[in-house]
């Protein structure tokens, strides 16, 4: 069996063009234009390029951005303040403070800092805290983990009843994908290092979320065939052949796992993309509920 390849790249651009449509009508109805604030502490070049990334892509569907970058040994006030400005700005609608920050700060009390009704990225304790509870509504939900469940949506994968396993229990993806799935009615596992047997609980899996950050990892006789494999890992790993001496590659052994899974992302141009989406759409629902749409 051949799994059926999860598009994220064309998904996140069909979501583009709809978020594109939208903001064009905010703008022409409303004169409102959607703005996102992007905090970048430091010089750590993944996190350079990923809030580059997310600049590009709001330009392309007419979301203002306003890009904040503080040097490495920014006091922890001084990220508290810049916080409370954007929260103040009502040009801004969305706030993103890019992880990790710097060793010396205190994320937890940046992430407070920020507004809940801006709180983009989901991380707020609030945001969190109402995600993890039944019957709570967070103002916002983290942007990989809701890039995961849309595209099991959309390429039509049944939740419901299902058992999804976590490979990773991270605050940015791990727990609240569990969080998410749990909410749509699947029977949750989650994994991490002190997990026994590894390679038996993934195949339990009919839904199977790898979040590890270790290359490869997932075999194919990790996986139960015809599952939904969905790939969030983003792993350097060194190629002599390849222009810059390295190539990217998930948590999953694609090449393996194909010939198992039923459904599975590529990396790249799996979950990645979906990531910004969620960001773009999340700024959107964010400038509409300011304006009382
Ligand atoms: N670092 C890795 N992923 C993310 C994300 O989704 N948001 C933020 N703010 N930082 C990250």
């Amino acid at each position: 069996m051949t799994a059926q390849l999860i598009d994220g790249k064309a998904t996140a651009a069909a979501i583009h063009e709809e978020i594109r449509a939208e903001v064009e009508q905010l703008k022409g109805e409303h004169g409102i234009v959607p703005g996102l604030a992007t905090v970048l502490v430091g010089e750590n070049p993944a996190s350079q390029f990923y809030v580059r990334s997310k600049q590009k892509r709001c330009a392309e569907v007419g979301i203002r951005s306003f890009g904040h970058n503080l040097p490495e040994t920014a006091s922890q006030e001084e990220v508290e303040g810049l916080v409370a400005e954007l929260n103040a700005n009502p040009e801004v609608h969305g706030i993103l403070v890019q992880l990790p920050l710097p060793k010396h700060l205190d994320e937890e009390r940046v992430l407070a800092a920020i507004g809940i009704e801006k709180d983009v990225d989901g991380f707020h304790p609030i945001n969190i805290g109402r995600l993890a509870m039944k019957g709570r509504k967070p103002m916002f939900v983290p942007c990989t983990p809701a890039g995961c469940i849309e595209l099991l949506d959309r390429y039509g994968v049944e939740i419901e009843g299902k058992e999804a396993v976590v490979l990773g229990r991270s605050n940015i993806v791990g727990l609240p994908v569990a969080m998410l799935l749990l909410h749509r009615n699947a029977t949750i596992t989650i994994c991490h290092s002190r997990t026994k047997d590894l390679p038996a609980t993934c195949r339990r899996a009919d839904i199977l979320i790898a979040a590890v950050g270790r290359p490869q990892m997932v075999k194919a006789d990790w996986v139960k065939p015809g599952a939904a494999v969905i790939d969030v890992g983003i792993n350097r790993v060194e190629d002599p052949t390849a222009k810059r001496g390295y190539r990217i590659v998930g948590d999953v052994d694609f090449e393996a796992v194909k010939e198992v899974a039923g459904y599975l992302t590529p990396v790249p141009g799996g979950v990645g993309p979906m990531t910004i989406a969620m960001l773009l759409r999340n700024t959107l629902t964010s400038a509409k509920r300011a304006a009382g749409l």
